[in-house]
């Protein structure tokens, strides 16, 4: 490629640039798929809690799909959620979910 191949072809890689970023921002209007799992129903209170806040970031199937653990795990899961994940659960809530996981989908007594 010539010196002045080279020139123009950068000028109109740069043009495009300049083009895009002058054109109006639109709003992405995104429309996600209704959850189709469902938590495993419970009268334990952490039931109604992980119904309110497990459904914020990802499907129920991200539960669903554990293996039968202790709410120790589950405690150290939903603890996870909230410190690297910014879940803004409060610690209350935490215990109530974890507890309510390690009975109904783990290996606690129930
Ligand atoms: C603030 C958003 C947010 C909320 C609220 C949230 N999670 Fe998550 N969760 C995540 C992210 C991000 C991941 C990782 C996704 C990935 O790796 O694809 C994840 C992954 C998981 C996983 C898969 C295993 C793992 O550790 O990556 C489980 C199980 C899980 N979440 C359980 C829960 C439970 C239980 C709750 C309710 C207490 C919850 N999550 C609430 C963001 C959230």
């Amino acid at each position: 490629m010539t010196f002045s191949k080279l020139m123009r072809s950068t000028a109109l890689v740069f043009g495009v640039v300049g083009l895009t970023a002058a054109l109006p921002a639109h709003a992405l209007d995104i429309k996600l798929p209704q959850e189709t799992s469902q938590l495993k129903a419970s009268t334990l209170a952490g039931h109604q809690a992980a119904s309110a806040w497990c459904v914020m970031c990802h499907s129920i199937d991200y539960i669903n799909s554990q293996p039968p653990m202790p709410s120790a795990f589950w405690h150290a899961e939903v603890t996870k959620m909230v410190k690297v994940y910014g879940a803004p659960i409060p610690e209350d809530q935490v215990k109530l979910i974890s507890e309510y996981l390690g009975k109904t989908y783990g290996t606690d007594q129930k």
